[in-house]
């Protein structure tokens, strides 16, 4: 064992090229549990100048052998630390050459998930972003691209690797990726798999043979992720004219995974959450999730594979493209407008709360410690809002042409943001310099508004204002699309969209000529990501939310108005009214989309609350936030009764059960109802549908319901008795009981369901389940004595001794700590300054935990 030592920031600034060129990777790998060779030819050319070889590996590896062109390397000429070995440029020939190495490895005692690892049994790797500097000594970054060889030894039936597989026999598998591509994209995975399979033909003729490859018992729980895959490699050839490159195509589901999953050239890897489904163990939310994510990473093959990124400060390059395609494809195959304001939802529930706080960065961060620390909401979420506003502004036609000119250009390449920039000014004429600032400052905009009539003129005053984040104290006015509609007094459309371009600190926009004084729909589609701030009353926001025409300003109206009631309820003051009376309208109108109107139902939940509150200078009280949103619940419950009650009876999805929009939408509509009506009815419509409802959406939902009533017990032991052995319901399990409960519960049930023998925390989908359940219950999280602090901070100490990555990541459950009152403050600093001072602490924890107590 070594002390890690700690590495010095890495700066953008510092870039520089690798002095040599890798022309190809050969590896030659005899897989076995504690003690895997790992035989590595590289074939190398040195530049002109005579310069030290260093390449990454660290202190797990055991070398026993280091030979350039078949000659043992003399010891004098090498150097190792924890994290290099370095040959001096005495020891290397002028000429080409090849550097073979022997390395011995230990899966077996991995748990950090990185690298190459055993996951119940099936050797798995994981190298994005440094993993592969755990299998080899190597070039480990990503502009050293090169053609990669693989031999794979092991008893195990199936033995994979990226490309194309050349042959395979008697223990004995060989593989081919002609494409050149970095090591974060290699991958291997040997075990006992058996393959849901089909194929696709691309458009060009291709055949490529399809395989989502899981363990013995879970086939019939893969059919869903086929046919994902299948939709993901049409809509790329359709929508973005992308082709698959190689003859197979393998998915892998693994049960420990840190991530998602992972796009490793022709063999994705992914955490079985989102790979098995079936109606009885997935709701329609993990549906919807694994479409998503089986389109991303095959997405990935162009935007991320094909055209890599330079250096780790251009990881948004890949990741906001891949998600803004992700996003695309969704709003595709189902509902656009739902899809819009989930992704919204999502972006201020995760992004915006990390802009708020001491973890601010932005989308292309230029300094790290722990690159691991930065595939954050920020670098993946804002950096597709980047793009829609980019796409925005310049037009389908002009994002069209961009893009075929960014995958013409930059096929093959490691490239960065000024190049994707570049490709949008060279194919559209635009100068993009001042719109760079949404890739090089951090903070989410805030844009306040000011209205003036006057003579048949409505003139829209805009200011922008981004607040200080560390280390960028003073902002520059951006380029911010803002969308604007008008609706007459009557509830018409009198002035369709128009995409205002604000470039200024302050600016003023005129609408002339207008009969009646019409109310403005700003930021329709959610046009750029900024808080608008705006003074309106409430009954104008219900005229918006009953007529506007836009779906996502026409939701937001709904949304403001409930955070409205709900952030004076909490401040202890008497509203919703208005919100009851409007909601009520829209959630009875049966024109709306069924998904709709359950997004409109939805409360904001207490952290967004909280959010508001801190946002407009009032310090949140997670109790009174509980309180009040319970309370609103509550009258809109008993207000709305007959309506809820008949939705309820009504929304059901006659047949079997299929996760698409349509079904999936009336299922919402009616859990909506549901957990309404729950306030109301002591549970009852919810104990008899946990009982007779054959899907897993109906029946977390009421699950749902009878937990946070204190009746959850019975239901929960069903569901123990029906899953004990499946380890994806049985993560549900744990999580909600601590994400539903009532908060002054929650810490306890917590420290209960840790006690267990079944919680089997070094799974990292276990462990996020129960920290990751506490942190989503507000109140129970924040509770005032500091428990829910303490008892997470125990948490993190032990898995980052384990598992580095998963604790670092978990820390942000306290991002938000400055926002509250002296109290929780302490007994917050407290918590993390006992992780700080915890001997041997991580890297990635330590960056994480300094930067919020900074
Ligand atoms: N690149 C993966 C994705 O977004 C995420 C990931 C990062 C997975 C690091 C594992 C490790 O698709
Ligand atoms: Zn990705």
């Amino acid at each position: 064992m070594s002390v890690e030592k700690p590495q010095p920031v890495q700066h953008l600034a510092d870039y520089r090229p690798w002095p040599f060129t890798l022309s190809q990777t050969r590896l030659d790998v005899t897989l076995a549990p504690r003690d895997t060779v790992v035989l590595t030819e590289l074939d190398l050319e040195p530049s002109d100048l005579p310069v030290d070889l260093v390449l990454d590996g660290g202190a797990g590896l055991r070398l026993q052998s280091l030979r350039i062109d078949g000659l043992t390397v003399d010891p004098a000429h090498v150097l190792r630390d924890d994290e290099t070995l370095t040959i001096r440029a005495a020891a290397l020939p002028r000429v080409p050459f090849t550097l073979a190495t022997d390395v011995r490895i230990d899966p077996q005692d991995n748990t950090a998930f990185e690298g190459l690892y055993l996951s119940g049994g099936i050797f798995c790797t994981q190298c994005e972003a440094e993993g592969f500097r755990h299998i080899t000594f190597y070039p480990d970054r990503p502009d050293v691209m090169t053609t990669f060889r693989v031999t794979l030894r092991s008893d195990l039936p199936v033995l994979l690797s990226n490309g194309n597989p050349v042959r395979a026999q008697d223990g004995v598998a060989e593989w081919n990726d002609p494409w050149p591509k970095p090591a974060y994209l290699f991958a291997l995975v040997a075990g006992n798999l058996v393959a849901v399979s089909d194929s696709f033909t691309t458009r060009s003729g291709r055949a490529v043979d399809l395989n989502v490859w899981v363990r013995p018992g879970d086939q019939d729980r893969a059919g869903f992720a086929m046919e994902s895959l299948i939709k993901s490699m049409r809509w790329d050839e359709d929508v973005y004219g992308r082709e698959y490159d190689l003859d197979v195509f393998n998915i892998v589901a693994v049960d420990d995974f840190n991530m998602g999953a992972m796009e490793n050239k022709g063999l994705n890897i992914f955490n079985s959450k989102l790979v098995l489904a079936s109606p009885d163990t997935a709701t329609d939310g993990d549906y919807e999730r694994i479409e998503a994510v089986i389109a991303h990473e095959y997405f990935h093959n162009w935007t991320g594979n094909r055209i890599t990124c330079r250096d780790w400060f251009q990881l948004c390059l890949k990741e906001g493209l891949t998600v803004f395609r992700d996003q695309q494809f969704t709003s595709d195959l189902r509902s656009a407008a739902v899809k819009r304001i989930e992704d919204v939802q999502t972006l201020r529930a995760r992004q915006f709360r990390e802009d708020q706080g001491p973890l601010a960065h932005p989308p292309r961060p230029d300094r790290y410690e722990e690159i691991n620390n930065f595939y954050t909401a920020t670098v993946y979420e804002k950096g597709a809002e980047v793009i829609g506003m980019l796409k925005r502004l310049v037009g389908d036609d002009g994002y069209a042409r961009a893009l075929d000119l960014y995958f013409d250009r930059h096929d093959g390449d490691a490239a960065t943001i000024e190049d994707w920039l570049k490709v949008f000014e060279d194919a559209t004429g635009r100068d993009l310099a001042q719109f760079k600032r949404w890739y090089t400052d951090a903070g989410t905009p805030v844009l306040t508004l000011q209205e003036t009539w006057q003579d048949g003129t409505l003139t829209l005053d805009f200011t922008q204002q981004t607040p200080p984040t560390p280390g960028q104290p003073d902002k520059l006015a951006r380029v911010i699309p803002i969308a604007v509609g008008l609706i007459g007094p009557n509830g018409d459309e009198v002035a369709p969209t128009r995409v205002l371009e604000m470039t200024e600190d302050r600016q003023s926009f005129s609408f002339e000529g207008l009969g009646a004084r019409p109310v403005a729909s700003v930021l329709r589609g959610f046009s750029a990501p900024v808080m608008l701030q705006r003074q309106m009353d409430d009954a104008t926001r219900a005229f918006l939310l009953a007529h506007d025409t836009d779906p996502f300003a026409r939701w937001e109206a709904g949304r403001e108005l409930a955070l409205s009631a709900l952030t004076q309820l909490a401040r202890g003051a008497d509203a919703g009214d208005d919100y009851i009376t409007a909601i009520g309208a829209l959630a009875g109108d049966a024109e709306a989309d069924p998904a709709f109107r359950a997004l409109c139902l939805n409360l904001p939940g207490e952290e967004e609350i909280a959010t508001r509150l801190a946002a407009t200078g009032t310090t949140p009280d997670p109790d009174a936030i509980h309180q009040a949103r319970a309370g609103l619940a509550r009258r809109i419950a008993m207000a709305h009764q007959d309506l809820l009650a008949e939705l309820y009876d009504t929304m059901t999805v006659p047949g079997a059960y299929s996760p698409d929009a349509d079904a999936a939408a009336r299922r919402s509509l009616r859990i909506a109802a549901l957990g309404l009506l729950g306030r109301i009815d002591g549970g009852d419509r919810a104990e008899v549908l946990f009982g007779i409802a054959g899907n897993m959406t109906e029946r977390m939902a009421a699950l749902a319901v009878l937990l946070r009533l204190g009746r959850g017990d019975s239901a929960l032991r069903m569901l123990h008795d029906e899953f004990a052995d499946n380890r994806l319901v049985m993560d549900k399990w744990f999580g909600i009981q601590v994400m539903a409960a009532p908060p002054s519960d929650a810490v306890a049930f917590a420290e209960r369901l840790a006690a267990r023998p079944d919680f089997d925390w070094k799974n990292p989908n276990r462990f996020r389940a129960l920290l990751g359940g506490l942190a989503a219950n507000h109140a129970g999280f924040h509770a005032a004595d500091g428990s829910g602090y303490a008892f997470t901070a125990d948490w993190l100490m032990r898995m980052d001794a384990v598992n580095p990555q998963i604790a670092a990541r978990m820390s942000t459950a306290f991002e938000t700590w400055p926002r509250y009152d002296a109290a929780r403050r302490d007994h917050a600093r407290n918590a993390l300054e006992r992780i700080a001072s915890l001997a041997g602490l991580s890297r990635n924890t330590r960056e994480m935990v300094s930067r919020m107590i900074a």
